[in-house]
Formats: structure tokens, sequence, C-alpha cells
């Protein structure tokens, strides 16, 4: 509620907004009462600092069943992450598989390590943005290091196989980096279960937290030596030292960390706990499937993806013939205080792989504060836009 207009915020898979009161509580505590850098001075705040922030190491590990702590190393968002995983894994001559359905996040990093020597397999997934994992085996070469995939396209929403082609990769051997920003807060991960080496999350989407948070996680396959460091620098630990020190997190941490942001995310993935992972998926799929019940009845509205909301998450796109979607979303936002995204969604294969490239698509993301009625009210603005803009 912005001056008492009700605001409509279906951008969750930017950002999602609002946070739970917690997250800027916790924020503010640090700052006030803590505010010392963790691990690099020996007086009580920095330890109060460090104990703030191996708090958050804990939670996340727990969240994805990572076992140990000590295997998240946090970082400002996904995107540092994939950058990690990619660059300290990929060397000329090695072989990668992705989809055709995946974010610049993960696609920009391997088109550049393209141009340096990697090899790139990109496998085409189907209309629905759906990848077949015989596809995936089909395609590992003797070269195959890496499988890279993301857990749900950020377009449509539709869910990859993970769970199938972590036990295929574990089979032949193979690392998996699986990228959880569009869906982790919102659907189950356990890295054990789903054969996942590298998880990379983002902490201010579906996580709650702020943003500036997110991280990559290591499986108990994975030897952090197996990875270079995309950076390095001063860590608090091994002071004697010039060289990178290998032990984790450290060896992929350097520089102060966003301390504050990492009391945040601890408070929202307690939030998330408390309220119930499961409960949480749960509403989120009701809104995915009621926007896609509401929306598929509106005249000329073409939606993308599955039409079965269990396999979708996260999101849904939609076009309406002869309605240009920047323009769609201008009147959502203008005349009916609905706050979407329209366009690329940072996902040009993804886009080219629905058939809507260069326009683009209308997503709607709904967040864990979206209520029945704002969805309701969302296929009825839809409707009313579209109307106004056909006439
Ligand atoms: C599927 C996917 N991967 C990666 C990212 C990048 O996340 P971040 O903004 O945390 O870097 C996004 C962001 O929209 C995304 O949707």
């Amino acid at each position: 509620m912005i001056a008492g207009r009700q605001l409509i915020y279906l951008d969750n898979a930017a950002t999602s907004w609002p946070k739970p009161a917690v997250v800027a509580e916790a924020m503010t505590d640090f700052i006030n009462r803590v505010g010392a850098n963790p691990g690099r001075s020996g007086h009580r705040l920095s330890i109060e600092a460090g104990r703030v922030i191996n708090g958050a190491r804990e939670r996340v590990a727990e969240l994805f069943g990572a076992g140990d702590p000590l295997r998240v190393a946090f970082g400002p968002n996904a995107t540092a992450a994939l950058n990690l995983a990619l660059y300290g894994l990929l060397r000329p001559g090695d072989h990668v598989i992705t989809s055709s359905v995946e974010h610049n996040s993960m696609m920009r990093p391997l088109r550049d390590l393209e141009t340096r020597g990697t090899h790139v397999t990109v496998i085409p997934c189907d209309q629905t943005g759906m990848l077949d994992p015989a596809a995936v085996e089909a395609a590992i070469l003797p070269s195959t290091k890496l499988i890279a995939l993301t857990h749900a396209s950020n377009v449509m929403g539709t869910m990859l196989p993970i769970a199938e082609i972590g036990a295929l990769v574990g089979r032949r051997n193979l690392i998996f980096l699986v990228d959880s920003a569009a869906t982790a807060g919102i659907v189950p991960i356990d890295m054990t279960e789903m054969g996942i080496d590298l998880l990379a999350f983002s902490g201010h989407k579906h996580l709650l937290g702020p943003m500036g948070t997110g991280g990559l996680v290591f499986g108990a396959r994975i030897e952090p030596g197996q990875l270079t460091p995309l950076l390095r620098g001063g860590t608090g630990s091994r002071s004697d030292a010039e060289i990178q020190p290998t032990e984790m997190p450290d060896a992929f941490e350097s520089g102060t960390p966003n301390a504050s942001g990492l009391a945040g995310l601890s408070a929202a993935i307690d939030w998330i706990q408390a309220a119930g992972l499961d409960q949480l998926g749960e509403i989120h799929s009701r809104h995915i499937s009621n926007l896609i019940r509401g929306l598929a009845a509106i005249p000329g509205l073409v939606l993308f993806g599955d039409r079965n909301p269990l396999l979708l998450t996260g999101s849904v796109a939609f076009t309406i013939n002869s309605c240009d979607p920047g323009e769609l979303g201008f009147r959502l936002d203008e005349s009916h205080e609905l706050m979407c995204r329209v366009g690329l969604h940072c996902a040009p294969a993804a886009h080219k792989t629905i058939g809507t490239f260069p326009t683009g698509a209308v997503r709607f993301s709904p967040g864990a504060f979206t209520t029945d009625e704002e969805i309701d009210m969302a296929v009825k603005a839809v409707a009313a836009a579209s109307e106004e803009m056909l006439k």
C-alpha cells in the first residue's frame, strides 16, 4: 500500500517485495548494535559480527541440505556465484552442457568462455521450456566437465528435471552446477538428494533477504581446490601469507562481506522456516494456477510454458495478440497500480525458445505476500488494459 493506493507487486522474480519486517529489523540491529568487520579483529564486536555471518551460513547450508556450513561462500548475488563457478572451473578444451532457457548470468559467461576455448553445447528445450534429460545425456563427450542448468526458467517458470539430470551427472562423474535464483525459497532444494555439486543462489528473490546477498554452495563431491577464485585479497585469516588461503569459505570470500545484508538474510530464512517452505510453496502454486486459469480466459492472450501448474514455478509469461508488451506493462503500472516486468527478462535464449524474441512478453511473478485478491485484480487489470489497447 503506497499513499492509500493498493499496489500490486508481481515482480518478485526480479526481487521480492515487500520483505518480512524482521529483515529490516535484523539489518538495523546489526548496524546499530554490532557494526564491526567480521573475522578481521579480535574484539568482541568483530567476533559478534562473525557469529552473525556464521549463523547465515548455517541457515543456508541447512536450507539446501549442504551439510557443512563452511561450504557456503557468500557473494553479492547469483550472478557473482555463477561467474565464480564457471570461470573457476572451465578451461580451454573443456566441454560444458547447458540449456536454451538460461538467464544471461549463465549465458554471458559461457559465451565469453567460448571465445577462450571452452566448448559450449546448448540443448534446445521444447516450446514450453522443458528439457529432455536424454538429450543432455546424448550430448556428453569425453571432454565434458560440467552440466550447468537453471532450476527453472525465469521467464515462463518451467521447472527443469534437475533431480533426474543430477542422477545421470553422478553416474557419469561430471560436475553439476544449478542456478536456483528462480526457485530457492519457493521450491525445496536438497543438494545431496538432487545430485547438485554447486548451487548458485540469490538471497534477494524468493529467499526474501536484502539485495546484495547471494552465494555459491559447494556439495560434498566437489573439492574447493577444483575452482580457481575470481577475487583474491584480505580474508582476515592467514594474514602472514601473500597468497590466497585455500580453506573454505575464505578461498572465495575476499574483502569485507555484506554483514548487515547477511543478518537480514538469516532473519528472512528464519521467517521462511517458521512459515513453512512447503506451505509457502503451496500458496505460490495456487497463485500460479489462478493466474494461468484467469489469464487463459482473456481473448487473444497467449500463455507460455506448460498449462500444468505443477510444472511451473515463480512466474507466468504471456503476450496478447497485437499488443506491445512494453505498452501493456506501462498501462498496467499507470492505470492499474500493477508492477510487473516486460521485455526479454535478461533471458534472450528463453524467449527464442518460446518464440517471443525480440519483442518479449509480460511476466507476472507473485511472492510471499501476494494475496488471492491481488491475483484476481491482476487478471481483471490485464483484461481491461488489453481491451483498451485493442479498441
Ligand atoms: C534464473 C536467474 N538466474 C540468475 C539471476 C541473477 O540473479 P542476481 O540478480 O541475484 O544476480 C536471475 C535474476 O533475475 C535469474 O532469474
